[in-house]
């Protein structure tokens, strides 16, 4: 069996996907005539031209511009179901999935037509495709605390759809200790708590995101590799780190594929994922991902099955669904 092949067979979760990531100029195109509202880029090629970042500030400016197209529970549906629609060819038979709501509610999209848009299709995705998904908050991080607390009581009517929070955006400047009180009373909601750290940010912020704030899982993390001791406590603790390579790669985090921290990471002991963060801009949904990785850092066969079990493990999954994948990883490594 090949790589390509292996990579292909392994059922795998996807654990670090920002639904608005997924948003393909091709559907842009769509929503740009549905909509009525005129586009920056007159055809594809162009689009396609823009996304060429050399960092994450770059790619949320662009990002955000993206955005501004959906604004019906249509819309939000048809992007969510395009996104189930290619992962499950990839595969994927579970998604932890991002959105990030003020980026709508701040351009007047009422919370609830962001919401049961995606809600429609995460439902319609399990039953007709069989992916099962949990949806999470995020905060975008360049607002204040006192916005986050906004968005918290904003969205109460809902809490039970949400499997978690977490916080994205302008990483710089912004570090996980301005969360701190917003953080705190999730955890006392009873929300699993995820924090983007460590992509741009110094080791600090997995620091100060792990230790001060006590977060279940980190997305990226790759500044982490700069701290032996924080490496340590991740391996200690288990901690997962989402990491997502092409972005990596896109955003300039790494010069070459072949700096992917991943391998290393598999190499220390750290429960490390794969994942493809915001697909539609940065070149590959997650099985692109698998491929791409693998072939830069020559994983081994084993190595790439340690992803996939990886991707249950670190899941919020109950223990009984995650020991279910983690059998069918297995089955299906042969
Ligand atoms: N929002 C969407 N993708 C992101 C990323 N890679 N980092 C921070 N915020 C994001
Ligand atoms: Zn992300």
């Amino acid at each position: 069996m090949t790589q390509r092949d292996l990579i292909e067979r392994l059922p795998k979760a996807e654990l670090h996907l920002h639904i608005e990531g997924s948003f393909e100029p091709e559907l842009m195109m769509q929503l740009a005539a549905r909509n009525r509202i005129d586009l920056r880029f007159k055809t594809l090629d162009e689009a396609k031209a823009a996304y060429d970042f050399s960092n994450l500030q770059e790619f949320l400016d662009l990002y955000y511009e993206g955005m501004q197209l959906l604004r019906t529970e249509e819309d939000f549906h048809d992007l969510t179901w395009a996104y189930l629609q290619r992962a499950a060819a990839d595969n994927v038979r579970h998604v932890e999935m991002f959105f990030d709501p003020q980026a709508h509610t701040a351009r007047g999209v009422p919370f609830g037509v962001v919401t049961e848009g995606i809600l429609a299709a995460l439902k319609r995705g399990e039953k007709e495709l069989g992916v099962t998904s949990y949806l999470i908050l995020s905060f975008l991080r360049h607002l204040s605390e006192e916005d986050g607390f906004a968005l918290l009581k904003e969205s109460e009517g809902w809490h039970d759809k949400f499997v978690g929070v977490g916080l994205d955006s302008s990483e710089m400047g912004h570090p996980p200790l301005k969360f701190e009180r917003l953080y705190k009373r999730c955890r006392d909601m009873g929300f699993k708590l995820c924090m983007h750290a460590g992509e741009e940010g110094p080791p600090q912020y997995v620091r100060e995101a792990l230790i001060d704030i006590g977060v279940d899982r980190i997305d990226h993390g790759n500044r982490s590799m700069e701290d032996p001791a924080l490496i340590q406590i991740l391996k200690d603790t288990q901690t997962p780190l989402t990491n997502c390579p092409l972005s990596n790669l896109s955003l300039c985090v790494i010069k070459d594929l072949k700096d992917s921290p991943v391998k290393a990471q598999l190499e220390a002991g750290l429960m490390v994922t794969v994942n493809s963060d915001d697909p539609a801009y940065f070149g590959g949904y997650i099985g692109r991902n698998y491929e791409k990785t693998a072939e830069a850092l020559g994983l081994s066969d084993a190595q790439i099955v340690t992803l996939a079990r990886n991707s249950f493990t670190a899941s919020f999954l109950p223990e009984a669904a995650k020991a279910k994948h983690s059998a069918a990883v297995d089955a299906a490594a042969g």
